[in-house]
């Protein structure tokens, strides 16, 4: 998983200010990421970016049949702008989406399994 810090890509939190962007439809963004839920448990020692990947990994552990568990680590940097446009949609070819990911330091594997 990309821990990569804020404009850098990865998980920086940098959706909370992308909520106006097709792949973003609807409200989720302002109402779960939006400093309104997860900044409750917002501190020092715990970004919004480290809350998204906790529940990031606990998503993808679901997701696989051997309850693999990604290394979480914390101390992400938030994000304090919108991140790169480009994320792949139903409609983009496969290789649009595997060089997305990739971009994002996840395999063709590891794409299709979050998939
Ligand atoms: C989310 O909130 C921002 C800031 O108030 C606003 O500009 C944006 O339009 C909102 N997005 C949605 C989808 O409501």
């Amino acid at each position: 998983m990309g821990i990569a810090g804020p404009g850098l890509g990865g998980l920086d939190a940098s959706i909370g200010f992308e909520s106006d962007r097709p792949e973003n439809i609807g409200v989720f963004v302002n109402v779960t990421i939006g400093q309104v839920k997860f900044d409750q448990f917002n501190t020092v020692f715990l970004s919004i970016s480290d809350l998204i990947g906790v529940g990031l990994a606990d998503s993808l552990a679901t997701c696989a049949n051997d309850h693999r568990r990604l290394p979480l680590r914390v101390g992400r940097v938030d994000a304090t702008g919108p991140g790169p446009a480009g994320v792949p949609g139903p409609a983009d070819t496969f290789a649009f989406a595997l060089a997305a990911f990739n971009r994002a330091g996840f395999s063709q594997s590891e794409m299709i399994q979050a998939m």
